[in-house]
């Protein structure tokens, strides 16, 4: 045994670590070419230009702590959705929100519920935590209610959902998670994870589905946390900056459980202002519903069936090992998830980009699979 591995934690021991995707300097070094990353699924078109103002005004600042109670952020939150301050509680990113969630409700013994091919943040949370993590089979590449449903059991605590999920782009409408919940019983949070929700909600206005009554079921009090994130549509994923949604009650336990003074003053300023901006949001929004059609229609065009997509990046089984295709696409260039590690060992998942980094995934993308496709029939 090592030196340290009998001090710690058992759940420790055993927990693989989150894998993400390469950051542009690292595969940069790597290959030895320029990169472009269409591997997590952040804002081409980087932060809103407020938010940078908003960041460097209060950067003289920094010598204080934050306000520890994000107090500011959340009555604006407040206000957006239409619920108490006291509703919500704001923290570096909802990655951490998920871990203080596993680490207030989960213990040996306890279980969480979530489907096969979600979010590999769950496994993790769930598992530090000491916990189970039930994982149903996918329905349609996304999340069987039902099966969920009956997966429920009395040491079940915690249920996540992802929706639309990551890293399939599938979506529940609201009449089907709203029939789920009416099933779960008393004992069981349900974590409504909308990391995605702002392309969802431009996706279903389009296409007339109605996405999400997830704020409403907090509202009449349900078992109910609703998930939002800053990193996604807003552009501010290296800032690290989330919230959470939910009863009062279950926000002050959490809010006990959070690393103090975790959301720093230069990220609760950015996320203000990048409230205000919504035509930075509305550009990443329609650049993502014009571009995700003509991505899925490439992969199409080459034989593929990409998974419709409902977020901000696609889907797709490629039949072969991914993890060698992610690799030979950065080395022309371009980063993409390879999903061994989240348990699609032969797909892979592309964020939408702008028009140029598309046409650049595409044609490395074709590079590498003729070259593929020349190795096998040599
Ligand atoms: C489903 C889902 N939830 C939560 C997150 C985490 O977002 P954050 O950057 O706020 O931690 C992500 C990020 O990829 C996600 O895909």
């Amino acid at each position: 045994m090592s030196l340290f591995s009998h001090l710690v934690t058992p759940p420790v021991r055993t927990l693989g670590g989150y894998i993400p995707g390469k950051s542009l300097k690292q595969a940069e070094q790597e290959s030895g070419v320029q990169c472009i990353k269409l591997a997590s699924n952040e804002n081409p078109f980087g932060p809103s230009q407020r938010a940078v103002a908003a960041m460097r005004r209060v950067l003289e600042e920094t010598n204080y702590y934050p306000d520890n109670d994000v107090t500011e952020l959340r009555s604006r939150l407040a206000e957006k959705h239409g619920i108490a301050p006291e509703n919500i509680l704001v923290t570096a990113g909802s990655t951490s929100l998920l871990g203080i969630m596993a680490r207030t409700m989960l213990a040996p013994g306890l279980n969480a519920v979530t489907s096969k091919l979600s979010f590999i943040v769950y496994p993790i949370a769930t598992k530090a935590a000491g916990a189970t993590l039930i994982e149903v089979p996918t329905l349609h590449h996304g999340f069987d209610l039902d099966a969920v449903a009956a997966a429920i059991d009395a040491n079940t605590r915690l249920v996540f959902i992802a929706n639309p999920n990551n890293p399939t782009g599938t979506l529940l409408d609201a009449k089907t998670v709203d029939r789920f919940l009416a099933q779960v019983p008393a004992h069981v949070v349900v974590v409504l994870d909308e990391a995605y929700c702002d392309f969802a909600q431009y996706f279903a206005a389009v296409r007339g589905v109605d996405y999400s009554h997830s704020l409403e079921h907090v509202r009449q009090g349900k078992n109910v946390v609703v998930l939002r994130t800053f990193s996604k549509a807003h552009g501010l994923a290296g800032l690290r900056i989330g919230y959470g949604i939910g009863p009062k009650e279950l926000i002050g336990y959490f809010a006990r459980m959070r690393t103090t003074f975790s959301v720093s003053s230069v990220a609760e300023a950015a996320a203000l202002a990048a409230l205000e901006d919504e035509n930075h949001v509305q550009v990443a929004l329609a650049n993502n519903a014009q571009q995700s059609q003509w991505l899925l229609k490439s992969f199409q065009a080459m034989g593929y069936e990409p998974v419709p997509t409902w977020a901000n990046f696609v889907y797709c089984d490629l039949s072969e090992n991914a993890s060698v295709v992610a690799k030979r696409l950065q080395s022309e260039g371009v980063i993409v998830r390879p999903l061994g590690p989240w348990g699609g060992p032969n797909a892979i998942r592309v964020t939408i980009g702008t028009p140029e980094q598309n046409q650049m995934f595409l044609a490395a993308f074709k590079k590498v699979m003729e070259h593929n496709t020349a190795a096998i029939t040599r």
